[in-house]
């Protein structure tokens, strides 16, 4: 059966993905921000996933006002990088894995989550930036990836409480598949920042640095915090970290009475406006 065995947690920081673009990774004010993921891009080489599902947020490049869905698994077979205004990043396009989106849409929307179900869309640096972080430049993907796509843009927003019972529920589907896959699930966005309005450039080190210490210790009391606290202590764009709940609700402990590893952790600011935040969470086998 399929199982999901890890999960990656990180910023996704379009800056990032520029930098990352234009050959600046090795100059001095991105040079940490990037040595931030060499564990992560190490030990993803020794714990190659078969298949991610990665949870991210568009921001307005492929759903508008005009279309709002709360949650969304994309299904279809490949998707390409979005053109967010600059024209598209120059990095491979994401091949999807239908037979497992589909399994988990079913599975899940019996649960009685409602997800949209897209076959055919672009992917910002929401999901691209993550990408090119984790895996570097490459010729092509690693592996197929799931982009599942979560509403933090326009109020209101599901509460972390709602997307961590929603990974529970991921956790349920990926395991009634029959097919023997080494699944990783990660949560994209945040840390804090805020990119609008007086407030704008907000940081918060401190509660960035608690919300890394209750989402390793203390999820489930985490995921109950109001959303509200997220714009008020992370800053507007700050509420993207309800996300990561999905991630983690999805993990071994939560679920089975598994025995959780720290692979790594790492925060960093500012890069662009933004804190950048890292986590790597393992099943201790
Ligand atoms: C920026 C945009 C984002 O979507 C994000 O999560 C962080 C920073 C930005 O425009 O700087
Ligand atoms: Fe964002």
């Amino acid at each position: 059966m399929a199982r999901i065995t890890a999960s990656v947690y990180t910023s996704h920081i379009p800056a990032v993905g520029a930098a990352f673009d234009h050959g600046k990774t090795g100059e001095d004010y991105w040079k940490p921000v990037f040595a931030g993921y060499d564990k992560s891009k190490e030990w993803l080489k020794a714990n190659k996933p078969d298949v991610i599902i990665c949870v991210y947020n568009d921001h307005a490049t492929a759903f508008s006002l005009s279309m709002i869905p709360t949650f969304a698994i994309m299904t279809g077979p490949e998707y390409n990088p979005a053109d967010e205004g600059y024209g598209a990043r120059p990095v491979p396009k994401v091949i999807g894995h239908p037979e497992l989106a589909s399994h988990i849409a079913s599975e899940v929307i019996q649960q009685d989550f409602d997800l949209t179900m897209v076959n055919e869309i672009d992917v910002d640096h929401g999901l691209t930036v993550p990408l090119s972080c984790l895996f570097g430049e490459v010729k092509e993907w690693p592996c197929p990836i799931i982009p599942f796509a979560v509403n933090v843009v326009q109020h209101p927003v599901p509460s972390g409480e709602r997307c961590f019972r929603l990974g529970q529920a991921i956790r349920r589907a990926v395991t009634s598949y029959p097919e023997d896959l080494n699944v990783h699930i990660w949560g994209t966005g945040g840390m804090s920042h805020q990119l609008q309005g007086s407030r704008a450039g907000l940081i918060n080190r401190e509660w960035d640095n608690m919300f890394l210490d209750k989402l390793i210790d203390a999820p489930k009391d985490l995921a109950k915090m109001p959303n509200i606290d997220y714009v008020r202590e992370a800053g507007s764009e700050g509420i993207e970290l309800v996300m990561w709940h999905i991630a983690r609700g999805a993990m071994s402990d939560i679920n089975d009475g598994g025995k959780l590893k720290v692979v790594h952790r790492f925060y960093h600011v500012p890069a662009s406006n933004t804190a950048v935040g890292h986590l790597v969470l393992q099943d201790a086998a």
